[in-house]
């Protein structure tokens, strides 16, 4: 399973890629704007200087909804490197989007997917990567790791080769079930991810073996 960071804070992508086990990162317009980051200059420096912190795969947001100014967009996207992913919304120029991008060889995360239909959709028009958004689905009193596990089925029964991002993750215990479930990457929060560190008896057991060493050898 891959693990992407989800944020636009350049020090918490410095702080998970220097633990070791970072694969990519996620953004979108919302993660963008809490960061302060506007302006379409700005926001395509910020992707710049994203891909040079990780090396690996960097979602990057289209803003437009109609199909010619997704592509438009998505394109100068692609170019800016070539770890870009484009991130394009569930909606039908959405999808139709997708199924261009596909088609000239740009990769595609499809994002705000909450169904196994939107699922379906967005595996028959090529998307590299699906962002199931489970923690907005709990937020419904739904099981949003239900979805991931329902999306996980159908993609191995009909040989769909897209990759399940589980996304919207608001602590450990989501990575954990989502990588039960079957997801092929979980996007986190950093606080999600330092989350799967901790353990009481791991820090019982930590400082039982450092006081041991200390008596024996003082
Ligand atoms: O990956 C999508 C994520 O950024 C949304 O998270 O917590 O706003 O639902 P949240």
């Amino acid at each position: 399973m891959k693990f992407f960071v989800d944020t636009a804070n350049l020090d918490q992508i410095k702080e998970a890629q220097d633990l070791g086990i970072l694969d990519g990162v996620t953004t979108n317009p919302s993660l963008m704007a809490k960061e302060g980051i506007t302006g379409e200059a700005n926001v395509r420096n910020h992707y710049k200087a994203i891909c040079e912190i990780v090396d690996g795969d960097i979602s990057a947001e289209v803003i437009a909804t109609d199909f010619d100014e997704m592509i438009k967009e998505g394109k100068a996207l692609a170019d800016l490197h070539e770890n870009i992913v484009v991130k394009v919304p569930m909606t039908k120029d959405g999808v139709k989007a997708i199924r261009w991008f596909t088609d000239h060889d740009i990769r595609t995360n499809c994002t705000l997917v909450f169904s196994a239909g939107q699922a379906i959709l967005a595996a028959k028009a090529g998307a590299t990567y699906l962002s199931p958004f489970i923690g907005r689905v709990d937020d419904m009193n739904w099981d949003g790791v239900d979805l991931i596990a329902q999306i996980a089925d159908i993609y191995t029964i009909q040989g769909f080769q897209t990759e399940i991002l589980a996304a919207s993750i608001r602590n450990p215990l989501h990575i954990v079930r989502a990588a039960e479930a079957g997801a092929d990457v979980v996007t986190c929060p950093l606080s999600s991810i330092l989350g799967l560190l901790k353990h009481p008896l791991t820090d019982i057991g930590l400082a039982k073996f450092l006081a041991d060493h200390k008596k024996a050898n003082s």
